[in-house]
């Protein structure tokens, strides 16, 4: 014989019976149903408060651990109208509580023809220079041999009290203990009346004290094990067999080859990024991506296997019940989802707006 035998054709799911085709179509809808409640799952675990989903700063939060900062920082960035005590803010030593405030507003308005404002403006651009110099001090670790004068990084453009700036070779630096000195340890010495007294600030050592950081929060290793093992093996499992159910569609090659495994493979980085965003919170990040591939091909995967499986009766009736799913979450479940989130917004507006309460 040499005739060539036409090539046999290529196995796909749409030659299945009825019946098989069913129980895969229900099979795809239950891991779809399945894999939205696991979403709301994760709203109410890990998404901020208002928000529907997490976003990368709260993968931070989770995965990384909050950024927390020391006492000593919080006390010099937060908002002057804060009470003015150790769990408020400190940062009026540098404004109206500084020594000779007034004076050097009378002093500065005359010299701007009386505008107030604009003199206020000028005053207070230089004193919040001096407080992110006192930060950047921080990020240092409060080096030692910085506390008398410290080199600003390159390209600094906020302005700063000219007492304190020096510049040698077009190098400024700055001077941090003498910063303290005047605007701290005024009400912080050892025999000054009053409770500032009680926390001296003399030097380098007390400063850096109050820069401490305890406890970075994040997952815990056990938790993040547990996690890690029930993804990848239950999750691997279900994408597994919806990856193979669609790689026997009759879509292109290219399409069921790029589509078929991503889920998989998405996952195994997404919980590559849980372990490593200990490390550095740019993982984090990441997370929201690797995750959101791995819903988005899942649910690739999903719809397109479900309008491979039947004809066009078929698809009608899947679309059908896709409306009225739709509809009934619309009308029944999304007012309740709406209100939570709603609520959960107007909590955080009552925080903040308390927190700038003045003297609250
Ligand atoms: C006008 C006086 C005054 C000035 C100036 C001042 N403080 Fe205070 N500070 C206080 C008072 C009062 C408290 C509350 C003490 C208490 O808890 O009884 C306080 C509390 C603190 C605390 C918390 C102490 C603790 O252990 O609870 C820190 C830290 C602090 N100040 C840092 C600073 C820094 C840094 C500066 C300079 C930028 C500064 N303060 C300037 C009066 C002052």
């Amino acid at each position: 014989m040499d005739a060539v035998a036409p090539p046999r054709p290529r196995f796909s799911l749409r030659t299945l019976g009825l019946p098989t085709r069913l129980t895969l179509a229900v099979f795809l809808v239950s891991v779809g149903v399945g894999y939205l409640s696991a979403l709301v799952q994760l709203h109410f675990q890990h998404a901020g408060p208002g928000k529907l989903l997490p976003e990368p700063e709260d993968a931070v939060n989770v995965f990384h651990g909050k950024a927390k900062t020391s006492q000593m920082e919080r006390l010099l960035v937060s908002s002057e109208h804060k009470p003015f005590n150790g769990q408020g803010s400190m940062r009026s030593a540098f404004t109206k509580r500084s020594g000779g405030w007034e004076k050097e507003l009378r002093r500065r308005t005359k010299a701007k023809d009386g505008d107030a404002a604009a003199a206020e403006k000028e005053l207070r651009e230089e004193r919040a220079g001096e407080i992110a110099a006192l930060v950047q001090f921080i990020r240092t670790e409060c080096d030692k041999d910085q506390w008398d004068s410290m080199p600003l990084p390159e390209g600094w453009k906020q302005p700063i009290t000219e007492k304190y700036v020096t510049e040698v070779n077009g190098k400024k630096k700055v001077a941090i203990g003498a910063i303290v000195e005047d605007r701290c340890a005024r009400c912080h010495y050892a025999d000054a009346g009053g409770s500032a007294g009680q926390f001296p600030l003399a030097g380098r050592d007390d400063f850096a004290e109050y820069t401490l950081i305890f406890d970075g929060g994040g997952m815990s290793i056990e938790k993040l094990a547990q996690t890690s093992h029930i993804h990848l093996l239950g999750f691997a499992m279900l994408y597994g067999l919806t990856g193979v159910l669609f790689s026997l569609t009759s879509y292109p090659k290219l399409m069921r080859f790029v589509i078929a495994p991503l889920p998989l493979l998405a996952q195994i980085v997404d919980i590559s990024f849980w372990w490593l965003a200990r490390i550095d919170p740019i993982f984090a990040q990441g997370i929201v991506i690797s995750g959101g591939i791995v819903a988005l091909s899942l649910m690739l995967q999903i719809v397109l296997t479900l309008l491979h499986l039947f004809g066009w009766t078929g698809r009608i009736v899947l679309a059908l019940i896709a409306v009225g799913l739709g509809a009934a979450f619309y009308l029944k479940i999304f007012p309740y989802v709406q209100q939570h989130l709603d609520r959960n917004r107007a909590i955080v507006a009552m925080q903040s707006a308390d927190a700038i309460k003045p003297g609250g």
